[in-house]
């Protein structure tokens, strides 16, 4: 089968596009047809080198890590799927790879696909929505009549954050630039802070839940807007020793992500706010749930651009200006 895969790890080097064999199929795996996958950043810096420490992968390595098909073989103990089934998925962080034709993944990770959803718009919701719940449900537990700040609205999380936290009875306060404005309020974004125009934190206060997925600066900004007793999720780091001791990271990794996290958590305990770094993880139970408010409309996908598969270098670099509005697709079958 056709695959974009790395050899190496290298800045911003191109992906290699190679024949490779199909993935083999172990007992609880299902076989998907890769109609559509969609790009996160989180595959350039798979790329770079950036996550050698916590996903150590042996090269060579599929990238990709969104992707929407057809179920074509299933496993011997296989219970939930069959031939023929329209699912969407993001794999587990070590089976990655639906830069490619086909996968193999494990059915636990796998969902039924939305049905008012193409394969393409499908492709665009695993990852960002599984962080987005994760982060808003699971871990902030947001509830009706909170206040939550979602950064940078307009990118592949922000999209999918907004419209979950307005389903769960949530003001949304976001921010964005100029030409995005109109997009993240036909979201339902209740506040919109142009970063062009105004400093965040000079407008907002007395919120519940942040969700960072900026750098520094805005990271200890967000301390400010928050209420004692507030949350301040990241997803853009920097990890914390909690998320080192639940992946079972060893001594030294602990004390680096200690040391890394040990400023926002200071600074945090000063504010009276409990910071947390948040690392998705597949799940398949959760993407049912997110395709059951697809399909009653409360979430709909958000799609930029749309690039053929023989094109996937040209979608990773569009992802990598940083401008993109919502998701970026490629079309694999
Ligand atoms: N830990 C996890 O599990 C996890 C999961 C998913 C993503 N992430 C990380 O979260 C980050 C965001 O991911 P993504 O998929 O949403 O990225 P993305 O789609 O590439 O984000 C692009 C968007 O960011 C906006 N943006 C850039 N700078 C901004 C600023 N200063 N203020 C407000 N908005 C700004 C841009 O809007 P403008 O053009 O208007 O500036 C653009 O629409 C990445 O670092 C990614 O790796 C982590």
């Amino acid at each position: 089968m056709k695959a974009f895969l790395i050899d190496r790890y290298a800045k911003g080097a191109a992906l290699r596009v190679g024949e490779v064999p199909e993935p083999q199929l172990l007992d609880n795996d299902v076989l998907i047809q890769i109609h559509a996958s969609s790009v996160n950043p989180l595959d350039a810096k798979i790329r770079d080198g950036e996550f050698k420490l916590i996903l150590p992968y042996s090269l060579p390595l599929i990238l990709g890590n969104d992707a929407a098909g057809v179920v074509v073989r299933v496993g011997s103990r296989v219970r939930g799927f069959k031939p023929g089934d329209e699912v969407y998925a993001r794999p587990a962080k070590d089976r990655i790879g639906t830069f490619a034709e086909f996968i193999a993944m494990n059915e636990a990770d796998v969902a039924m696909k939305p049905k008012n959803l193409t394969m393409e718009e499908a492709a665009s919701m695993p990852l960002v929505a599984l962080t987005a719940w994760q982060a808003l449900v699971e871990r902030a537990k947001l509830k009706k009549g909170q206040k939550v700040l979602i950064h940078a609205g307009s990118g592949g999380v922000g999209v999918i954050a907004i419209q979950l936290a307005k389903h769960l009875g949530a003001t949304v306060a976001t921010t964005t630039s100029t030409a995005n404005v109109d997009l993240v309020k036909s979201l339902g974004a209740d506040v919109v802070v142009d970063y062009k125009k105004d400093d965040f934190e000079n407008v907002l206060q007395g919120y519940d839940v942040v969700l960072n997925s900026l750098g520094k600066d805005t990271l200890e900004k967000s301390l400010r807007v928050l209420k004692p007793g507030g949350k301040l999720i990241s997803i853009s780091g920097p990890p914390d020793p909690e998320f080192a001791r639940e992946n079972g990271f060893g001594w030294l990794l602990q004390q680096v992500m200690r040391l890394l996290s040990f400023s926002i958590r200071r600074k945090s305990k000063r504010h009276d706010v409990s910071y947390s770094f948040l690392f998705m993880t597949a799940n398949g139970g959760q993407l049912a749930q997110i395709a059951s408010l697809i399909e009653a409309g409360a979430i709909r996908p958000v799609i930029d651009r749309v690039f053929p598969f023989e094109k996937t270098n040209e979608a990773l670099a569009y992802v990598e200006t940083g401008r993109a509005k919502g998701k970026v697709v490629i079309a694999v079958k």
